[in-house]
Protein backbone atom coordinates (compact mmCIF):
# COMPACT_ATOMS: atom_id res chain seq x y z
CA UNK A 1 0.00 0.00 0.00
CA UNK A 2 1.39 3.34 -0.94
CA UNK A 3 0.90 7.14 -0.34
CA UNK A 4 1.22 9.15 -3.11
CA UNK A 5 3.97 11.55 -0.60
CA UNK A 6 5.47 9.12 0.95
CA UNK A 7 6.44 6.04 -1.04
CA UNK A 8 6.77 3.69 1.62
CA UNK A 9 4.58 5.12 4.33
CA UNK A 10 1.95 2.87 6.25
CA UNK A 11 -1.52 4.38 6.22
CA UNK A 12 -2.19 4.34 9.68
CA UNK A 13 1.28 4.90 11.09
CA UNK A 14 2.43 7.43 12.96
CA UNK A 15 3.65 9.15 9.67
CA UNK A 16 3.24 12.51 8.01
CA UNK A 17 0.47 10.84 6.16
CA UNK A 18 -2.02 9.42 8.91
CA UNK A 19 -4.29 11.95 8.25
CA UNK A 20 -4.98 11.41 3.88
CA UNK A 21 -7.13 8.61 4.74
CA UNK A 22 -8.52 8.74 8.25
CA UNK A 23 -11.98 7.97 9.61
CA UNK A 24 -12.49 11.23 12.08
CA UNK A 25 -15.24 11.18 14.48
CA UNK A 26 -15.97 14.25 15.39
CA UNK A 27 -16.97 14.94 19.42
CA UNK A 28 -19.83 17.87 20.57
CA UNK A 29 -18.19 17.96 23.74
CA UNK A 30 -20.62 19.27 25.65
CA UNK A 31 -23.32 16.25 24.70
CA UNK A 32 -20.98 13.17 24.12
CA UNK A 33 -20.70 12.08 27.82
CA UNK A 34 -20.66 13.49 31.02
CA UNK A 35 -18.39 12.95 33.51
CA UNK A 36 -18.99 14.68 36.37
CA UNK A 37 -23.12 14.68 36.47
CA UNK A 38 -23.87 18.21 35.80
CA UNK A 39 -25.61 17.99 32.64
CA UNK A 40 -23.09 19.02 30.30
CA UNK A 41 -20.66 16.75 28.62
CA UNK A 42 -16.94 17.30 29.22
CA UNK A 43 -13.14 16.27 28.80
CA UNK A 44 -12.82 13.46 31.43
CA UNK A 45 -16.13 12.07 30.07
CA UNK A 46 -14.55 11.48 26.54
CA UNK A 47 -10.87 9.73 28.66
CA UNK A 48 -13.61 7.58 29.82
CA UNK A 49 -15.06 6.75 26.70
CA UNK A 50 -11.70 6.18 25.35
CA UNK A 51 -12.35 2.40 25.01
CA UNK A 52 -15.51 2.89 23.07
CA UNK A 53 -13.78 5.19 21.09
CA UNK A 54 -11.34 2.36 20.41
CA UNK A 55 -13.51 -0.32 19.67
CA UNK A 56 -15.21 1.70 17.00
CA UNK A 57 -12.31 1.76 15.25
CA UNK A 58 -12.10 5.56 14.44
CA UNK A 59 -8.57 7.11 13.66
CA UNK A 60 -8.98 10.85 15.31
CA UNK A 61 -11.14 12.32 17.52
CA UNK A 62 -12.17 15.96 16.29
CA UNK A 63 -13.25 18.41 18.87
CA UNK A 64 -15.68 21.20 18.78
CA UNK A 65 -14.33 23.78 20.94
CA UNK A 66 -14.27 22.90 24.63
CA UNK A 67 -12.57 26.60 25.61
CA UNK A 68 -13.89 28.60 28.10
CA UNK A 69 -17.01 30.44 27.11
CA UNK A 70 -20.43 32.04 27.55
CA UNK A 71 -21.61 29.41 25.27
CA UNK A 72 -23.27 32.07 23.16
CA UNK A 73 -22.94 29.91 19.97
CA UNK A 74 -22.22 26.97 21.74
CA UNK A 75 -18.34 27.13 21.89
CA UNK A 76 -18.03 29.25 18.93
CA UNK A 77 -17.56 31.99 20.80
CA UNK A 78 -14.50 31.87 22.65
CA UNK A 79 -13.19 33.77 25.69
CA UNK A 80 -9.63 32.16 25.78
CA UNK A 81 -8.04 30.20 23.19
CA UNK A 82 -5.23 28.86 25.37
CA UNK A 83 -7.70 27.49 28.07
CA UNK A 84 -10.53 24.93 29.64
CA UNK A 85 -13.90 25.57 30.10
CA UNK A 86 -13.89 24.77 33.55
CA UNK A 87 -17.76 23.21 33.24
CA UNK A 88 -15.98 20.95 30.60
CA UNK A 89 -12.66 19.70 32.93
CA UNK A 90 -8.58 21.68 33.07
CA UNK A 91 -6.04 21.45 31.29
CA UNK A 92 -4.79 18.49 32.91
CA UNK A 93 -7.88 17.14 31.87
CA UNK A 94 -7.01 17.61 28.65
CA UNK A 95 -3.55 16.08 29.01
CA UNK A 96 -5.20 13.02 30.07
CA UNK A 97 -7.49 12.95 27.21
CA UNK A 98 -4.88 13.50 24.90
CA UNK A 99 -3.18 10.65 26.82
CA UNK A 100 -5.48 8.46 26.80
CA UNK A 101 -6.38 8.57 23.33
CA UNK A 102 -2.99 8.70 22.08
CA UNK A 103 -2.48 5.22 24.57
CA UNK A 104 -5.17 3.79 22.29
CA UNK A 105 -3.66 4.97 18.72
CA UNK A 106 -6.11 7.83 18.03
CA UNK A 107 -5.05 11.30 17.21
CA UNK A 108 -6.47 14.45 18.16
CA UNK A 109 -7.39 17.18 16.32
CA UNK A 110 -8.96 20.27 17.71
CA UNK A 111 -11.33 23.67 16.78
CA UNK A 112 -10.08 26.97 16.41
CA UNK A 113 -11.89 29.44 15.34
CA UNK A 114 -10.15 32.66 14.10
CA UNK A 115 -12.60 34.54 12.49
CA UNK A 116 -14.51 36.21 15.55
CA UNK A 117 -13.33 36.05 19.31
CA UNK A 118 -16.64 35.71 21.84
CA UNK A 119 -17.25 39.41 23.08
CA UNK A 120 -15.93 38.36 26.66
CA UNK A 121 -12.01 37.47 25.21
CA UNK A 122 -9.44 40.14 26.87
CA UNK A 123 -8.96 41.73 23.75
CA UNK A 124 -12.73 42.76 23.05
CA UNK A 125 -13.53 44.24 26.81
CA UNK A 126 -10.16 46.12 25.75
CA UNK A 127 -11.37 47.37 22.69
CA UNK A 128 -14.75 48.19 24.35
CA UNK A 129 -13.04 50.25 27.39
CA UNK A 130 -11.07 52.32 24.66
CA UNK A 131 -11.99 55.15 22.54
CA UNK A 132 -12.36 54.37 18.82
CA UNK A 133 -9.83 54.53 16.88
CA UNK A 134 -7.09 53.53 19.71
CA UNK A 135 -4.73 50.58 19.65
CA UNK A 136 -7.45 47.99 21.18
CA UNK A 137 -10.09 48.58 19.04
CA UNK A 138 -7.75 47.86 15.88
CA UNK A 139 -7.69 44.16 16.79
CA UNK A 140 -11.24 44.38 15.36
CA UNK A 141 -13.57 45.97 13.12
CA UNK A 142 -14.66 48.82 14.38
CA UNK A 143 -16.57 51.84 12.29
CA UNK A 144 -18.59 54.84 12.44
CA UNK A 145 -21.94 54.38 11.73
CA UNK A 146 -23.53 55.92 8.85
CA UNK A 147 -26.70 59.02 9.05
CA UNK A 148 -26.37 62.51 11.16
CA UNK A 149 -24.97 60.70 14.35
CA UNK A 150 -23.69 57.62 13.22
CA UNK A 151 -27.07 55.73 14.16
CA UNK A 152 -27.39 53.71 11.17
CA UNK A 153 -24.93 50.68 10.70
CA UNK A 154 -21.85 50.97 8.78
CA UNK A 155 -23.52 48.61 5.93
CA UNK A 156 -26.72 46.41 5.60
CA UNK A 157 -24.69 43.21 5.76
CA UNK A 158 -26.84 40.50 7.74
CA UNK A 159 -25.54 38.27 10.27
CA UNK A 160 -25.38 34.42 9.41
CA UNK A 161 -27.94 33.71 12.67
CA UNK A 162 -30.47 36.70 11.15
CA UNK A 163 -30.59 39.83 11.80
CA UNK A 164 -27.93 43.04 11.33
CA UNK A 165 -24.45 41.65 11.57
CA UNK A 166 -23.23 45.33 13.31
CA UNK A 167 -23.41 45.98 17.17
CA UNK A 168 -23.18 49.70 18.07
CA UNK A 169 -21.63 50.03 21.70
CA UNK A 170 -22.06 52.45 24.47
CA UNK A 171 -18.94 54.09 24.56
CA UNK A 172 -16.77 53.90 27.89
CA UNK A 173 -13.87 56.39 27.37
CA UNK A 174 -13.98 59.81 27.91
CA UNK A 175 -15.37 62.61 26.47
CA UNK A 176 -17.87 60.29 25.21
CA UNK A 177 -18.43 58.20 28.02
CA UNK A 178 -21.74 56.79 28.35
CA UNK A 179 -22.96 57.88 24.84
CA UNK A 180 -23.93 55.67 22.10
CA UNK A 181 -20.94 55.22 20.00
CA UNK A 182 -19.34 52.94 16.99
CA UNK A 183 -20.53 49.81 15.83
CA UNK A 184 -18.30 46.21 15.64
CA UNK A 185 -19.17 43.73 12.74
CA UNK A 186 -20.24 40.30 13.75
CA UNK A 187 -20.69 37.76 10.90
CA UNK A 188 -22.20 35.66 13.21
CA UNK A 189 -23.90 36.07 16.67
CA UNK A 190 -23.85 39.71 18.55
CA UNK A 191 -21.04 37.88 20.73
CA UNK A 192 -18.81 36.81 18.28
CA UNK A 193 -16.80 40.32 17.21
CA UNK A 194 -14.89 39.91 14.26
CA UNK A 195 -11.25 40.21 14.02
CA UNK A 196 -9.16 42.70 12.30
CA UNK A 197 -6.71 39.79 10.19
CA UNK A 198 -4.70 42.38 8.94
CA UNK A 199 -3.27 43.32 12.57
CA UNK A 200 0.19 41.45 12.89
CA UNK A 201 -1.27 40.93 16.61
CA UNK A 202 -4.02 38.96 15.40
CA UNK A 203 -1.70 36.89 13.42
CA UNK A 204 0.86 36.34 15.98
CA UNK A 205 -1.33 35.12 18.42
CA UNK A 206 -3.14 32.22 16.66
CA UNK A 207 0.25 31.27 15.91
CA UNK A 208 1.03 30.98 19.73
CA UNK A 209 -2.47 29.26 20.00
CA UNK A 210 -1.32 26.75 17.68
CA UNK A 211 1.68 26.21 18.94
CA UNK A 212 0.14 25.76 22.50
CA UNK A 213 -1.94 22.93 21.47
CA UNK A 214 0.69 21.52 19.35
CA UNK A 215 3.04 21.31 22.27
CA UNK A 216 0.17 19.80 24.09
CA UNK A 217 0.33 16.93 21.94
CA UNK A 218 -2.56 17.56 19.40
CA UNK A 219 -2.06 16.29 15.83
CA UNK A 220 -4.18 18.41 14.11
CA UNK A 221 -6.98 21.62 13.75
CA UNK A 222 -9.59 22.54 12.15
CA UNK A 223 -10.54 25.31 11.29
CA UNK A 224 -13.90 27.43 11.73
CA UNK A 225 -14.66 29.55 8.94
CA UNK A 226 -11.28 29.45 7.34
CA UNK A 227 -12.84 31.18 4.05
CA UNK A 228 -13.79 34.39 6.08
CA UNK A 229 -10.39 35.62 7.48
CA UNK A 230 -9.05 38.20 4.74
CA UNK A 231 -12.08 41.27 4.66
CA UNK A 232 -11.90 44.21 2.52
CA UNK A 233 -13.41 46.72 4.74
CA UNK A 234 -12.31 49.38 2.46
CA UNK A 235 -15.16 52.40 2.44
CA UNK A 236 -17.51 52.89 1.06
CA UNK A 237 -18.41 49.36 2.66
CA UNK A 238 -20.00 47.19 -0.40
CA UNK A 239 -24.35 47.28 -0.06
CA UNK A 240 -26.04 43.78 0.28
CA UNK A 241 -27.48 43.60 -3.05
CA UNK A 242 -24.19 44.48 -4.50
CA UNK A 243 -22.61 41.48 -2.51
CA UNK A 244 -25.24 39.21 -3.58
CA UNK A 245 -24.46 39.59 -7.67
CA UNK A 246 -20.80 38.88 -6.62
CA UNK A 247 -19.58 35.82 -8.26
CA UNK A 248 -16.69 33.67 -6.62
CA UNK A 249 -13.83 35.12 -7.90
CA UNK A 250 -12.22 36.66 -4.79
CA UNK A 251 -14.22 40.05 -5.23
CA UNK A 252 -16.11 39.46 -2.23
CA UNK A 253 -15.36 41.85 0.51
CA UNK A 254 -15.91 39.11 3.42
CA UNK A 255 -15.31 35.90 1.63
CA UNK A 256 -12.80 33.58 -0.23
CA UNK A 257 -10.35 36.62 -0.66
CA UNK A 258 -6.95 35.63 -2.13
CA UNK A 259 -5.64 37.08 0.73
CA UNK A 260 -6.51 34.57 2.84
CA UNK A 261 -4.06 31.95 1.50
CA UNK A 262 -0.45 33.92 2.61
CA UNK A 263 -2.90 33.63 6.52
CA UNK A 264 -2.67 29.99 6.29
CA UNK A 265 0.84 29.39 4.29
CA UNK A 266 1.98 31.36 7.72
CA UNK A 267 -0.14 28.34 9.48
CA UNK A 268 1.52 25.65 7.50
CA UNK A 269 5.27 27.22 8.23
CA UNK A 270 4.36 27.07 11.83
CA UNK A 271 2.65 23.30 11.55
CA UNK A 272 5.86 22.01 9.80
CA UNK A 273 7.74 22.95 13.07
CA UNK A 274 6.83 19.62 14.40
CA UNK A 275 7.44 16.18 13.36
CA UNK A 276 5.02 14.82 11.99
CA UNK A 277 4.09 17.91 10.65
CA UNK A 278 0.65 18.61 12.54
CA UNK A 279 -2.52 18.18 10.36
CA UNK A 280 -5.53 20.95 9.81
CA UNK A 281 -8.56 20.61 7.59
CA UNK A 282 -10.12 24.11 6.57
CA UNK A 283 -14.00 24.56 7.50
CA UNK A 284 -14.46 26.92 3.89
CA UNK A 285 -18.44 27.08 2.77
CA UNK A 286 -16.79 27.55 -0.60
CA UNK A 287 -18.75 26.50 -3.87
CA UNK A 288 -16.89 23.94 -5.49
CA UNK A 289 -14.15 25.09 -7.97
CA UNK A 290 -10.70 25.37 -7.77
CA UNK A 291 -10.74 28.56 -5.36
CA UNK A 292 -11.52 25.93 -2.35
CA UNK A 293 -8.56 23.70 -2.87
CA UNK A 294 -6.40 26.32 -2.46
CA UNK A 295 -7.28 25.84 1.25
CA UNK A 296 -6.07 22.37 0.80
CA UNK A 297 -3.02 22.61 -1.04
CA UNK A 298 0.24 21.21 0.83
CA UNK A 299 1.68 24.79 1.16
CA UNK A 300 -1.60 25.75 3.40
CA UNK A 301 -3.74 23.62 5.39
CA UNK A 302 -3.55 20.44 3.38
CA UNK A 303 -7.44 19.46 3.42
CA UNK A 304 -10.23 21.52 3.35
CA UNK A 305 -14.26 19.90 4.14
CA UNK A 306 -16.38 19.01 0.60
CA UNK A 307 -19.62 19.29 1.37
CA UNK A 308 -20.99 17.99 -1.83
CA UNK A 309 -22.00 15.02 -0.63
CA UNK A 310 -23.34 16.25 2.71
CA UNK A 311 -25.83 18.59 0.21
CA UNK A 312 -26.89 15.96 -2.54
CA UNK A 313 -29.72 13.95 -2.80
CA UNK A 314 -29.84 10.24 -2.44
CA UNK A 315 -29.19 9.51 -5.79
CA UNK A 316 -26.81 7.14 -7.60
CA UNK A 317 -26.01 9.34 -10.40
CA UNK A 318 -25.44 12.42 -8.11
CA UNK A 319 -23.10 10.44 -5.75
CA UNK A 320 -20.39 9.34 -8.18
CA UNK A 321 -20.62 12.36 -10.24
CA UNK A 322 -19.50 14.41 -6.38
CA UNK A 323 -17.23 11.42 -5.78
CA UNK A 324 -15.27 11.59 -9.27
CA UNK A 325 -15.29 14.99 -9.39
CA UNK A 326 -13.69 15.35 -5.58
CA UNK A 327 -11.32 12.49 -6.22
CA UNK A 328 -9.74 13.95 -9.37
CA UNK A 329 -9.56 17.39 -7.79
CA UNK A 330 -8.34 16.78 -4.83
CA UNK A 331 -5.64 14.84 -6.36
CA UNK A 332 -4.52 17.63 -8.45
CA UNK A 333 -4.12 19.83 -5.39
CA UNK A 334 -1.84 17.24 -3.60
CA UNK A 335 -4.77 16.94 -1.17
CA UNK A 336 -6.59 13.87 -0.22
CA UNK A 337 -10.25 14.44 -0.43
CA UNK A 338 -13.00 14.44 2.51
CA UNK A 339 -16.06 13.44 3.31
CA UNK A 340 -19.21 13.92 5.47
CA UNK A 341 -22.24 13.44 6.15
CA UNK A 342 -23.38 14.95 9.29
CA UNK A 343 -22.06 17.70 11.53
CA UNK A 344 -23.53 19.84 14.68
CA UNK A 345 -24.48 21.87 12.11
CA UNK A 346 -26.87 20.51 9.49
CA UNK A 347 -29.75 18.03 10.00
CA UNK A 348 -28.50 14.21 10.71
CA UNK A 349 -28.61 12.10 7.49
CA UNK A 350 -30.87 9.34 8.41
CA UNK A 351 -32.92 12.12 8.95
CA UNK A 352 -32.50 13.93 5.94
CA UNK A 353 -32.57 10.56 3.86
CA UNK A 354 -36.18 10.39 5.24
CA UNK A 355 -37.61 12.92 3.61
CA UNK A 356 -39.74 11.74 0.06
CA UNK A 357 -37.22 11.67 -3.02
CA UNK A 358 -38.94 14.90 -3.76
CA UNK A 359 -37.84 17.09 -0.92
CA UNK A 360 -36.24 20.21 -1.28
CA UNK A 361 -33.48 21.87 0.81
CA UNK A 362 -37.06 24.28 1.21
CA UNK A 363 -38.76 21.37 2.76
CA UNK A 364 -36.19 20.34 5.37
CA UNK A 365 -35.37 23.91 6.10
CA UNK A 366 -39.42 24.57 6.83
CA UNK A 367 -38.80 21.34 8.74
CA UNK A 368 -36.76 23.63 11.69
CA UNK A 369 -39.40 26.69 11.38
CA UNK A 370 -40.91 27.16 14.78
CA UNK A 371 -44.19 27.07 12.96
CA UNK A 372 -43.11 24.55 10.12
CA UNK A 373 -44.71 21.21 8.88
CA UNK A 374 -44.20 18.71 10.59
CA UNK A 375 -43.21 16.72 7.13
CA UNK A 376 -44.19 12.70 6.87
CA UNK A 377 -41.23 10.77 6.68
CA UNK A 378 -39.79 7.61 7.23
CA UNK A 379 -37.74 6.96 9.88
CA UNK A 380 -36.57 3.17 8.81
CA UNK A 381 -35.97 3.95 5.41
CA UNK A 382 -34.00 7.39 6.65
CA UNK A 383 -31.74 4.88 8.36
CA UNK A 384 -31.24 2.35 5.92
CA UNK A 385 -30.28 4.73 3.28
CA UNK A 386 -27.93 6.68 5.76
CA UNK A 387 -26.54 3.19 6.23
CA UNK A 388 -26.01 2.32 2.61
CA UNK A 389 -24.51 5.85 1.80
CA UNK A 390 -22.11 5.72 5.20
CA UNK A 391 -20.33 2.61 3.71
CA UNK A 392 -20.32 3.93 -0.18
CA UNK A 393 -18.56 6.81 1.46
CA UNK A 394 -16.36 4.59 3.80
CA UNK A 395 -15.02 2.80 1.16
CA UNK A 396 -13.65 5.70 -1.13
CA UNK A 397 -10.05 7.32 -1.13
CA UNK A 398 -9.91 9.91 1.58
CA UNK A 399 -10.73 11.08 4.90
CA UNK A 400 -13.74 10.31 6.36
CA UNK A 401 -15.48 12.78 8.96
CA UNK A 402 -17.89 11.12 11.20
CA UNK A 403 -20.50 12.91 13.48
CA UNK A 404 -20.80 11.63 17.36
CA UNK A 405 -24.67 9.51 17.56
CA UNK A 406 -24.43 8.76 13.60
CA UNK A 407 -23.02 5.19 14.59
CA UNK A 408 -25.83 4.73 16.46
CA UNK A 409 -28.44 5.74 14.10
CA UNK A 410 -29.50 8.85 15.62
CA UNK A 411 -32.24 10.84 14.32
CA UNK A 412 -32.64 14.96 14.42
CA UNK A 413 -34.92 15.93 17.33
CA UNK A 414 -36.69 18.45 15.57
CA UNK A 415 -39.12 19.09 18.09
CA UNK A 416 -37.47 20.16 20.89
CA UNK A 417 -39.52 22.52 23.39
CA UNK A 418 -39.00 25.73 22.24
CA UNK A 419 -37.91 26.71 25.60
CA UNK A 420 -34.86 24.84 25.68
CA UNK A 421 -33.58 25.97 22.86
CA UNK A 422 -30.11 27.57 22.63
CA UNK A 423 -28.81 27.95 19.02
CA UNK A 424 -28.57 31.34 18.38
CA UNK A 425 -30.33 31.54 15.28
CA UNK A 426 -33.70 31.01 17.23
CA UNK A 427 -33.06 34.21 19.09
CA UNK A 428 -31.71 35.97 16.15
CA UNK A 429 -34.52 35.35 13.74
CA UNK A 430 -37.23 36.11 16.51
CA UNK A 431 -38.26 32.34 17.58
CA UNK A 432 -38.77 32.02 13.79
CA UNK A 433 -35.97 29.37 13.00
CA UNK A 434 -35.04 26.53 15.51
CA UNK A 435 -31.45 26.52 14.61
CA UNK A 436 -29.33 23.16 14.85
CA UNK A 437 -29.99 21.69 18.13
CA UNK A 438 -31.55 19.57 16.84
CA UNK A 439 -28.20 17.63 16.00
CA UNK A 440 -26.69 18.18 19.33
CA UNK A 441 -29.02 16.22 21.68
CA UNK A 442 -26.60 14.36 23.86
CA UNK A 443 -26.11 10.66 23.37
CA UNK A 444 -27.83 7.64 24.46
CA UNK A 445 -25.15 5.23 26.40
CA UNK A 446 -28.09 2.88 27.71
CA UNK A 447 -31.03 2.36 27.71
CA UNK A 448 -32.82 3.13 30.38
CA UNK A 449 -31.41 4.66 33.81
CA UNK A 450 -30.41 8.36 34.27
CA UNK A 451 -30.32 10.04 31.14
CA UNK A 452 -29.70 6.87 28.70
CA UNK A 453 -26.29 6.84 30.78
CA UNK A 454 -25.08 10.13 29.36
CA UNK A 455 -24.54 11.61 33.18
CA UNK A 456 -26.53 14.41 35.00
CA UNK A 457 -29.87 16.02 33.16
CA UNK A 458 -28.73 17.21 29.60
CA UNK A 459 -28.30 20.45 28.68
CA UNK A 460 -30.97 19.17 26.00
CA UNK A 461 -33.60 17.08 26.68
CA UNK A 462 -33.38 13.85 25.01
CA UNK A 463 -36.47 12.09 23.28
CA UNK A 464 -37.83 9.04 24.99
CA UNK A 465 -37.00 7.27 21.55
CA UNK A 466 -33.39 7.70 22.31
CA UNK A 467 -33.19 4.77 24.68
CA UNK A 468 -33.45 2.31 22.15
CA UNK A 469 -30.95 3.76 19.95
CA UNK A 470 -28.71 3.25 22.70
CA UNK A 471 -24.90 1.89 22.73
CA UNK A 472 -24.90 -0.43 24.71
CA UNK A 473 -28.65 -1.85 23.40
CA UNK A 474 -26.24 -1.94 19.65
CA UNK A 475 -23.53 -3.31 21.95
CA UNK A 476 -22.65 -6.92 20.24
CA UNK A 477 -26.08 -6.68 17.89
CA UNK A 478 -25.53 -8.26 14.61
CA UNK A 479 -26.71 -5.82 12.47
CA UNK A 480 -27.09 -3.25 14.19
CA UNK A 481 -25.85 0.38 13.20
CA UNK A 482 -23.46 0.23 16.09
CA UNK A 483 -21.68 -3.18 14.53
CA UNK A 484 -22.03 -1.72 10.94
CA UNK A 485 -19.73 1.05 11.64
CA UNK A 486 -17.30 -0.82 13.73
CA UNK A 487 -17.09 -3.74 11.38
CA UNK A 488 -16.89 -1.26 8.67
CA UNK A 489 -14.04 0.97 10.52
CA UNK A 490 -12.06 -2.45 10.83
CA UNK A 491 -12.45 -3.60 7.33
CA UNK A 492 -11.37 -0.17 6.24
CA UNK A 493 -7.63 -0.48 7.40
CA UNK A 494 -7.77 -3.55 4.59
CA UNK A 495 -9.34 -1.56 1.75
CA UNK A 496 -7.49 1.54 2.13
CA UNK A 497 -4.43 1.55 -0.50
CA UNK A 498 -3.34 3.88 -2.69
CA UNK A 499 -5.68 7.12 -3.44
CA UNK A 500 -7.65 5.75 -6.65
CA UNK A 501 -10.06 3.80 -7.69
CA UNK A 502 -12.15 2.68 -10.94
CA UNK A 503 -15.20 3.13 -11.30
CA UNK A 504 -17.18 -0.46 -12.48
CA UNK A 505 -20.43 0.83 -13.86
CA UNK A 506 -21.73 3.66 -15.86
CA UNK A 507 -21.96 7.60 -15.06
CA UNK A 508 -26.19 7.44 -14.96
CA UNK A 509 -26.57 3.71 -13.70
CA UNK A 510 -28.46 3.58 -10.02
CA UNK A 511 -26.12 0.77 -9.16
CA UNK A 512 -22.69 2.46 -8.15
CA UNK A 513 -19.89 -0.16 -8.02
CA UNK A 514 -16.14 0.76 -7.85
CA UNK A 515 -12.99 -1.21 -6.91
CA UNK A 516 -10.02 0.04 -5.17
CA UNK A 517 -6.52 -0.76 -6.72
CA UNK A 518 -6.00 -3.86 -4.39
CA UNK A 519 -9.43 -5.25 -5.46
CA UNK A 520 -11.49 -4.60 -2.59
CA UNK A 521 -14.79 -3.44 -4.32
CA UNK A 522 -17.76 -1.35 -3.61
CA UNK A 523 -21.57 -1.63 -4.57
CA UNK A 524 -24.34 0.34 -4.09
CA UNK A 525 -28.20 0.02 -4.98
CA UNK A 526 -29.05 3.58 -4.72
CA UNK A 527 -32.85 2.54 -6.59
CA UNK A 528 -35.72 1.75 -3.92
CA UNK A 529 -35.74 -1.80 -5.53
CA UNK A 530 -33.47 -4.59 -5.86
CA UNK A 531 -31.08 -4.54 -8.76
CA UNK A 532 -29.82 -8.03 -10.44
CA UNK A 533 -26.63 -8.07 -9.23
CA UNK A 534 -23.33 -7.12 -11.70
CA UNK A 535 -22.03 -10.13 -13.51
CA UNK A 536 -19.00 -11.54 -11.66
CA UNK A 537 -20.17 -10.51 -8.27
CA UNK A 538 -19.75 -13.66 -6.32
CA UNK A 539 -21.89 -13.46 -2.44
CA UNK A 540 -19.36 -15.30 -0.88
CA UNK A 541 -17.16 -11.84 -1.61
CA UNK A 542 -19.35 -10.39 0.59
CA UNK A 543 -17.71 -8.95 3.71
CA UNK A 544 -20.61 -6.15 4.79
CA UNK A 545 -23.93 -4.75 4.08
CA UNK A 546 -25.49 -1.94 5.29
CA UNK A 547 -28.80 -4.45 5.36
CA UNK A 548 -29.59 -5.36 8.27
CA UNK A 549 -30.60 -9.16 7.99
CA UNK A 550 -27.94 -9.48 5.75
CA UNK A 551 -25.50 -8.77 7.99
CA UNK A 552 -28.07 -10.74 10.42
CA UNK A 553 -27.22 -13.57 8.19
CA UNK A 554 -23.85 -13.23 8.86
CA UNK A 555 -23.17 -15.54 5.59
CA UNK A 556 -24.35 -12.61 3.27
CA UNK A 557 -27.05 -14.89 1.88
CA UNK A 558 -30.39 -12.76 3.10
CA UNK A 559 -32.40 -9.82 2.27
CA UNK A 560 -33.03 -11.50 -1.52
CA UNK A 561 -28.63 -11.13 -2.64
CA UNK A 562 -29.31 -15.26 -2.51
CA UNK A 563 -31.47 -14.62 -5.39
CA UNK A 564 -29.15 -12.85 -7.44
CA UNK A 565 -30.33 -9.03 -6.56
CA UNK A 566 -28.71 -6.56 -4.10
CA UNK A 567 -31.80 -5.16 -1.97
CA UNK A 568 -32.91 -1.39 -2.71
CA UNK A 569 -30.99 1.35 -0.88
CA UNK A 570 -28.11 -1.23 -0.06
CA UNK A 571 -24.43 -0.97 -0.19
CA UNK A 572 -22.22 -3.94 -0.14
CA UNK A 573 -18.17 -4.26 0.17
CA UNK A 574 -17.02 -7.18 -1.64
CA UNK A 575 -13.43 -8.87 -0.57
CA UNK A 576 -10.64 -8.93 -3.30
C1 LIG B 1 -18.97 27.05 11.83
C2 LIG B 1 -19.28 26.16 13.00
O1 LIG B 1 -19.29 24.83 12.58
C3 LIG B 1 -20.60 26.63 13.55
O2 LIG B 1 -21.10 25.74 14.53
C4 LIG B 1 -20.44 28.01 14.11
O3 LIG B 1 -21.69 28.49 14.54
C5 LIG B 1 -19.88 28.96 13.05
N1 LIG B 1 -18.81 28.40 12.31
C6 LIG B 1 -19.38 30.23 13.69
O4 LIG B 1 -18.23 29.97 14.45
Amino acid sequence: MTFPNSPDAAPFSPDANWWRQAAVYQIYPRSFSDHNGDGMGDLPGVTARMGYLSALGIDAIWLSPFYPSALADGGYDVDDYRNVDPRLGSLDDFDAMVSAAHAANIKVIVDVVPNHSSNHHGWFKDALAAAPGSPERARYQFFDGLGENGELPPSDWPSHFGGPAWTRVVEAASPNAGQLGQWYLHLFATEQPDFNWDHPEVREDFHTTLRFWADRGVDGFRVDVAHGLAKDMSLPLRSKPELEILVSDGSDPLFDRDAVHEIFEGWRTVLNEYTPPKAAVAEAWVPFTERRLKYARPSELGQAFNFDLLQAHFDGVEFRAIAQKCLVEAAASGASSTWVFSNHDVIRHASRYAFPDESTLADLESWLMADGVTPVTDQARGLRRARAATLFMLGLPGSAYLYQGEELGLFEVADLPHDSLQDPTWFRTGHQVKGRDGCRVPLPWTPTGENFGFGGTPWLPQPAGFGALAASVQDGVPGSTLEMYRAALKLRRELQCEESLEWLSAPESEVVHYRRPNGWEVLTNFAAVPAVLPPGVELARVAISSGESVVADEGATGAGISAGTIPAETTLWLAP
